[in-house]
């Protein structure tokens, strides 16, 4: 049985975080193969607003989870964006990734956030309720790809923007 923990990322993690989110996402189909550097891009751009690890005893960094602000329809205030989320491929499957992803949602949640908007596959983000919501969309996308989870009764609609750190 591993034994790992969910901590807030600490200074000396960085850079296994970027070793662990290319190990992620190396060969993925629908990766940008930036997914390193847009954390570290979010970090310098003090955008990082939630970075969870999960930390073995023994094999040290094994998950990561980011968050950072969003905009949607112009609207900055309260709203984030999950991602990227990367489990170590030796130990996906065992929940590491469900647990990232819940903390950090609560953890968004309890700080009052109005809800999160993610690209990923429907199927994984569905289980913590993300859909996909046709009054929110993203430049040079379809609508229908973007999900959103609405953490209260507020909406927003129009466009969304991720941190411009995505661009990297
Ligand atoms: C996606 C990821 C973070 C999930 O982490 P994990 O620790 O393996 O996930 P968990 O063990 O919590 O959950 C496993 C479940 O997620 C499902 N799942 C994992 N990746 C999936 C995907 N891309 N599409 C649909 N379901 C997926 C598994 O089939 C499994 O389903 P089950 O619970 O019905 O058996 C991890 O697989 C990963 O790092 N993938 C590569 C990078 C990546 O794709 N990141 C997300 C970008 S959208």
């Amino acid at each position: 049985m591993r034994n790992w923990v969910l901590r807030d990322e600490q200074p000396a993690d960085v850079e296994a975080i970027a070793t662990l989110t290319t190990a992620a996402f190396a060969g993925r189909p629908y990766s940008s193969g930036t997914e390193a550097a847009i954390v570290d891009a979010l970090r310098a751009a003090d955008a990082l607003t939630i970075s969870l690890v999960a930390a073995d005893a023994e094999d040290g960094v094994i998950g990561h989870v980011a968050f950072s602000p969003a905009t949607i329809g112009g609207d900055a205030s309260g709203w984030f964006a999950l991602g990227p989320v990367s489990v170590d491929p030796q130990c996906q499957g065992e929940g590491i990734g469900t647990a990232l992803v819940t903390a950090g949602l609560e953890r968004l949640r309890n700080a009052g956030a109005k809800g999160c908007i993610l690209l990923g596959a429907a199927a994984y983000y569905r289980r913590f309720g993300f859909e996909h919501d046709l009054s929110v969309t993203l430049e040079g996308l379809p609508p229908g790809h973007l999900m959103v989870q609405w953490f209260g009764a507020e909406r927003a609609t129009g466009e969304a923007r991720f941190h411009p750190a995505f661009g990297v």
